[in-house]
Order: structure tokens, then C-alpha cells, then sequence
């Protein structure tokens, strides 16, 4: 039995819940280890599909333990909803889904001034989600936040809450914004804290005691390498560690407990968001790309930015993560293109590197293409390498000679069961 970790390397919504989903049906534990609601994990069943965002996409399995780590932002009511949700659709959760006693909790005030953040940029907005992610890990590293184990004891919380809120009303009436309402928001937040107090507990000690039980566990990260607020495109970031280590930190793992590392990308990139995006097609490509890719944000609903494949950000993004394994996406997308391209080196004032630049110096890069003849037909139903279209096993083959890791797995359409794991060559 194994621990291995999934990790988006791009920039997010590169497939992991249709991908953690279909690798679960022998998982015993998924956890979600970072992030929070700006997660959003697209698994489809029977032609029916769900959106996760705090809830671990392995859950739709009965025998799957769901963890949600220390290291996620927990928006209390938006978690209600979702367990809500699920249950309603008969998906017993009781007794399989936990929450850390350390997470830390997104409070109401926290969008409030994630959205007043975006305003105050102007023209330089980040394109957040607008869930207030970055005030809540900025209050949990400026010791402001409050644990989901202190939020399910409401003679800690109150006080606490009554505190950060006088705080926050601050800030926002100095920012000529109107403050919040003590009463209206304690009125959500307490029945949402007595409904998730039972699954608030130390999840640390039952993923020590999975491990122990040599189970099979999967991490199942959020976002994408190239989103990490210290190793991705700052400040076009989101506020975690989508790198293994914020995965390994945010779950309660030690290095040496895990067994590898699964790296999953689409064959083209796409962002929602602003920031840098050296391979974007913004005319007739990208958006064709977008409507055949169905590329509308999974929370937010906006168009996401479309281009070519960019290897130089995906081997910088497996090295960072020690990706041991890659698992591609949307190959099915591209079918019908005659030609297909991908950036195998950046143009930086006359001369080519392979390297991945700083945020400034991407800006001014020029990709450097090479041309593959493009692939046709349905591939929904493919379910082994050998009968993919041969233009699109040469891409492939391409893709792994460049990026020095085997492509494993691919993934052939959004349902469950459209991807295959590669036999040996
Ligand atoms: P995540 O955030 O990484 O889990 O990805 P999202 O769910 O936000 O976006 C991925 C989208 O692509 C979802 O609509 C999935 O249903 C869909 N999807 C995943 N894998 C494939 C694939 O191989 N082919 C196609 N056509 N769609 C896919
Ligand atoms: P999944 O897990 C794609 C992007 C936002 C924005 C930036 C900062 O579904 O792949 P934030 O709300 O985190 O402060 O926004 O990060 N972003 C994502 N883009 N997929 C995601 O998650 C994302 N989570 C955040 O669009 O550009
Ligand atoms: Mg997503």
C-alpha cells in the first residue's frame, strides 16, 4: 500500500478531482491539504457531474475516509452545504469525513475584505475567487485566526470572533465601506458550528494511524504549482503552498511517509485569473480551445485564459514537486486540430533558455514553438495506449522524452471511467 500525493502543475483545473475520483476506487483515505473554497474539483458519474471544493474528491467511494488538513481554509457554511448536498444525494458521510481541529476557518469578514483587496488594486487585480482566501492565511500568519476547534466551542469562539470582527469593522470603515453586522453574521456561523462540531478532530493522528495501517492514502492537492504563493507566478498566486511540501505541512506528513508523487496537466494550459501566461492564444485558437474544453471556472463561472502546451513550465513545476509520474488530461479536446503546438523554450532577448523565469522577465518572453501534426477522432472510449491516434502517441512520446518522467496515466474524457493507466512499453 502506498502514500502519494496528486498535484495540479499548471495553473489549476487541470483535472485532479476526475483523476482522484478515478484512482479511489481502492483508496481507503483522500485528503485535502491545502487551499479551501477556491477549489473547485469536477468528478462526473453516470453523466452526472459534481463540483467539490472543501469536501475530498475520493468521497463519492463508500469506503473512502475523506481528511480536510490543517493546512485548508475552512469556509464553515459553504462545508455545511456541501455535506448537505452530498447527503441529499445519498452519499452517507457520517463517520468518513473529518475536518483538522487546525484548520483555520474563513469568516465572513474575510471575503468582505478579500473583495475589498481587488477593489483597492485597480487595475492590477489579482482575478481572485473571491473567497477569501488570502485575509484568512494572512490572519493565520499574523496569529489572527481562529481554529475549527475553537470555532465549535462557542463560549472560545464568541469573544475571539467579537475581537477580529471589531478589527475588521475597523479597516473597513476607515476604507468607507459599511461594517458588519455582529448579531446577522453570528446567527450563520453558529448553527454552522454545531452542525460540523462531530467531525472536527485531530486529523493528524488518523492519518498517522492510516499510514500505520500501511492503507493506501492519496493527498489530493489543490490548485497548481504555478499558483504557489512562493515558487509560482507572485503576486498572480493564490495565498497556500500548492507545492508538496505546503501538501506534506498541510496534511501532517513527514517526507519520508510518502511514497511518490503524481503531477497531472492538460494537454494545452489554460488560467482564470490574471497574470503572466507566456503560451496564451488569445484569438481564434484560445478561443477554440475554450468551447471545445467547456474551459468556464468551475466556481466562479468565468472564461478561462487558453493556450499551448508550455513544457518549460511543466518540467519546472515536476522538478519542484519531485513528480515521480504524470498523468495527462484533454488530449480529447485537441482531436480535430490540424496542427498542434508546444513551447519547448523561451526567447529572452535573442537567446533560448529552458528555465522558468521571474514574474517580470515572463512577461517579456516569446515562446519558442515545435509543430506536431494534430490528431482526430473520438477518444472517450480509448483504453489503451496502443489505440490512440499515432499522431497523438508521438505527442505524447514527445512530452515525456522532454520532461524526462513517463506519462502513466491519460485521460480521455470527464467521466470516471474514460482514462487508462499505460501497460509496461
Ligand atoms: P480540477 O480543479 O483540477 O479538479 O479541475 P476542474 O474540475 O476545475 O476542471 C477540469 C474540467 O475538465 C472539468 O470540467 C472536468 O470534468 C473536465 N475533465 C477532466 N479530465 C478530462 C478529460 O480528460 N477530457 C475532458 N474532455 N474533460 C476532462
Ligand atoms: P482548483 O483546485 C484555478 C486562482 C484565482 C486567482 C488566484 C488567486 O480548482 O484547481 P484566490 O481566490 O486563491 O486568492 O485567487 O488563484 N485560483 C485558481 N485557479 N483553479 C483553482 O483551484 C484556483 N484557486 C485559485 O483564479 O487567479
Ligand atoms: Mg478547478
Amino acid at each position: 500500500m502506498t502514500v502519494r500525493a496528486l498535484i495540479g502543475l499548471q495553473w489549476g483545473d487541470e483535472g485532479k478531482g476526475k483523476v482522484i475520483d478515478a484512482l479511489s476506487a481502492k483508496v481507503d483515505v483522500v485528503v485535502r491539504c491545502q487551499g479551501g473554497a477556491n477549489a473547485g474539483h469536477t468528478v462526473v458519474v453516470g453523466g452526472k457531474k459534481r463540483v467539490l471544493r472543501l469536501v475530498p474528491s475520493g468521497i463519492l467511494f463508500p469506503q473512502v475516509t475523506g481528511l480536510i488538513g490543517n493546512g485548508v481554509v475552512v469556509d464553515p457554511m459553504q462545508l455545511v452545504e456541501e455535506m448537505q448536498g452530498l447527503e441529499a444525494a445519498g452519499f452517507q458521510l457520517g463517520g468518513r469525513l473529518f475536518v483538522s481541529q487546525r484548520a483555520h476557518v474563513v469568516l465572513p469578514f474575510h471575503k468582505e475584505l478579500d473583495a475589498m483587496a481587488e477593489d483597492d488594486r485597480g487595475g492590477e487585480k489579482l482575478g481572485t475567487t473571491g473567497r477569501g482566501i488570502g485575509p484568512t492565511y494572512a490572519d493565520k500568519a499574523a496569529r489572527h485566526g481562529i481554529h475549527l476547534g475553537d470555532f465549535v466551542h462557542e463560549e472560545v469562539f464568541r469573544p475571539r470572533f467579537e475581537t477580529q470582527l471589531a478589527l475588521k469593522n475597523k479597516t473597513l470603515v476607515a476604507a468607507g465601506r459599511a461594517p458588519l453586522d455582529r448579531d446577522r453574521l453570528l446567527d450563520q456561523l453558529l448553527p454552522a458550528a454545531r452542525t460540523l462540531k462531530p467531525v472536527v478532530v485531530d486529523t493528524f493522528e488518523r492519518l498517522q494511524q492510516a499510514v500505520a495501517q500501511r492503507r493506501e492514502v492519496w493527498l489530493e492537492g489543490a490548485q497548481g504549482a504555478l499558483l504557489d504563493i512562493d515558487h509560482g507566478t507572485y503576486p498572480f498566486v493564490t495565498s497556500s503552498s500548492t507545492h508538496i511540501g505546503g501538501l506534506l505541512s498541510g496534511a501532517g506528513l513527514a517526507p519520508r511517509q510518502l511514497d511518490g508523487v503524481t503531477g497531472v496537466a492538460k494537454a494545452y494550459v489554460t488560467r482564470v485569473g490574471a497574470g503572466p501566461f507566456p503560451t496564451e492564444e488569445t484569438g481564434a485558437v484560445g478561443e477554440l480551445i475554450r468551447s471545445k474544453g467547456g474551459e468556464f471556472g468551475a466556481v466562479t463561472g468565468r472564461p478561462r485564459r487558453c493556450g499551448w502546451l508550455d513544457l518549460v513550465a511543466l518540467r519546472y513545476a515536476i522538478r519542484l514537486n519531485g513528480v515521480d509520474e504524470l498523468t495527462l488530461t484533454k488530449a480529447d479536446v485537441l482531436s480535430g486540430f490540424d496542427e498542434v503546438k508546444v513551447c519547448v523554450a523561451y526567447k529572452i532577448g535573442g537567446t533560448e533558455s529552458r528555465e522558468f523565469p521571474s514574474t517580470a522577465a515572463l512577461g517579456a518572453i516569446e515562446p519558442a514553438y515545435r509543430s506536431f501534426k494534430g490528431w482526430s477522432g473520438e477518444l472517450a472510449d480509448v483504453r489503451r495506449f496502443e489505440d490512440l491516434p499515432p499522431a497523438l502517441q508521438t505527442y505524447i512520446k514527445f512530452v515525456e522524452s522532454y520532461l524526462e518522467t513517463p506519462v502513466t496515466l491519460v485521460s480521455t474524457g470527464p467521466e470516471r471511467g474514460q482514462i487508462f493507466r499505460r501497460g509496461p512499453a
